[in-house]
């Protein structure tokens, strides 16, 4: 298994092209499964999550043609081809890789009238069910059941327009349903519905396939179904959390970075709690400069559905406080088991309590290195970023976490300064 080895000390300095979100792509290639026409997808990120997703729809029947992306740094083009769907069961060995899988479930109902997905399974950060997905499918009319492990739902006359109003927010949810009701006949109110960049980027591609949708990026968002959607062309947005870990590497070794492609709009709750600790964010036209001004100043921070502080940047924020002036308050309120990152931040040398939900982190001059390994990816990088301002050497360990989500992310850092490499194992 591989290894990234780190000696800390280097600032960051440099430029870091930003690619496409991973988690815009994956749903925005789950779309097309809801047309027989072909979606081109471009600003791909080179991910392990964009290629068992691959494997996913190709296992459906999905062609899919891949190409490198002349216009971003290393992304990729993917053009889709869902017009022949062989098989609508999404199987264990595929869907248990990657929870996001579990989007195709409302799109291949919607479309075919059935789809039997199975059931996640367990993960590293919390128990993550998929009733708040099954439960709204239902209120669209489909007739939904759990065996052996699977899902199957059904709705031989098609989807029908309802209203969907979720208990929690959740991105998902929001991101499997406003797809299914895009098919469905008439209308669909999706309420307390999740307001991230993402979801917004989805609702673009179906607007651009020939959905009726209005409100994305709001709460309540209402969809008029159609009786079939066309092709697209649509480039994936940018990747809000890759440029808010760059920036969190720059602040945490006082270095500068600029972030081409970032954009500063999709970034509002992590560029403010920046500024707070005295990090210095400019925005330019699809740009953002982040530099380190000085010592960082602790901030206390709690995890929110967007536009809040966003749980896929609490660990690397918590790597930050970790070596801040003073103690900050880190409370998680998405996921229950999102601290895993502790223990080994604490083996580093970080001063951190858990009470519960929260993390109280009181920071400590240095950090020194040591071997560390975390079980989700964002666990994962915010010990590389601890690795980097550590005194001597860090060794991450189960670097597959860490490809599951940031492409080339030892060679952004070490074009950068960074004394790191990736050794193969
Ligand atoms: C998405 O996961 C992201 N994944 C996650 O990114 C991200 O952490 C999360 O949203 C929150 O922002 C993708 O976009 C592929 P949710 P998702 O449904 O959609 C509970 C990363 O590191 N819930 O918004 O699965 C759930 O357990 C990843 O890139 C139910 O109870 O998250 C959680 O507590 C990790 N029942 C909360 O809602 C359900 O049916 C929010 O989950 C669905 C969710």
């Amino acid at each position: 298994m591989d290894r990234i080895r780190i000696r800390g000390g280097n600032p960051i300095r440099g430029k870091i092209a930003i690619g496409g979100a991973k988690n815009a792509a994956l749903p925005l290639m789950v779309a097309s499964l809801l047309t027989e026409d072909i979606v081109k997808l471009s600003n791909v990120p080179d991910l392990m999550d964009i290629k068992t997703l691959m494997d996913l729809l190709m296992s459906h029947g999905v062609i899919v043609e891949m190409a490198w992306d002349k216009n971003s740094a290393a992304c990729r083009t993917l053009a889709l081809n869902s017009k022949n769907i062989t098989n609508l069961t999404a199987e264990y060995d595929l869907v248990r890789k990657m929870r996001a899988s579990v989007l195709v479930l409302g799109p291949l109902v919607a479309r075919f009238g059935e789809a039997k997905v199975s059931l996640p399974g367990g993960c590293a950060i919390g128990t993550r069910p998929v009733n708040l997905h099954l439960a709204a499918l239902k209120e669209l009319g489909a007739e939904i059941e759990i065996e052996d492990g699977y899902i199957l739902a059904r709705a031989p006359n098609g989807l029908k327009g309802g209203v969907v109003r979720f208990p929690t927010v959740t991105v998902g949810g929001t991101e499997d349903l406003l797809m299914a009701a895009t098919l469905a006949k008439g209308e669909t109110v999706l309420e307390n519905a999740a307001c991230e960049p993402e979801v917004v980027d989805l609702a673009h591609l179906l607007v651009a396939m020939g959905a009726k949708i209005e409100g994305a990026g709001s709460s309540r968002i209402v969809i008029h179904g159609q009786p079939r959607l066309h092709g697209a062309n649509h480039r994936v947005v940018a990747d809000r959390i890759e440029a808010g870990t760059y920036a969190i590497a720059a602040a945490i070794t006082g270095g500068s970075v600029e972030l081409s492609g970032a954009g500063v709009e999709l970034m509002g709750a992590v560029v403010e709690s920046l500024v707070h600790s005295g990090v210095e964010v400019t925005s330019a036209r699809d740009s953002l400069k982040v530099a380190a001004n000085g010592a960082v100043q602790s901030v206390d921070i709690s995890t929110a559905p967007f536009p809040g502080f966003p749980t896929d940047m609490q660990a690397q924020m918590m790597a930050l406080m970790a070596t801040a002036q003073g103690a900050s308050v880190i409370t998680e309120t998405i996921f229950e088991n999102r601290f895993m990152h502790v223990p080994e931040l604490a083996r580093m040398g970080a001063d951190i309590t858990i009470k519960g939900n929260t993390a109280i982190v009181r920071g400590v001059k240095t950090l020194k290195g040591a071997p560390v390994m975390a079980t989700d990816l964002r666990a994962s990088v915010s010990l590389v970023l601890a690795g980097l301002a550590a005194q001597g050497e860090t060794v991450v360990n189960r670097v597959y976490h860490l490809d599951r989500g940031y492409q080339s992310l030892d060679q952004k850092l070490r074009a950068c300064g960074a004394d790191i490499e990736r050794i193969p194992g």
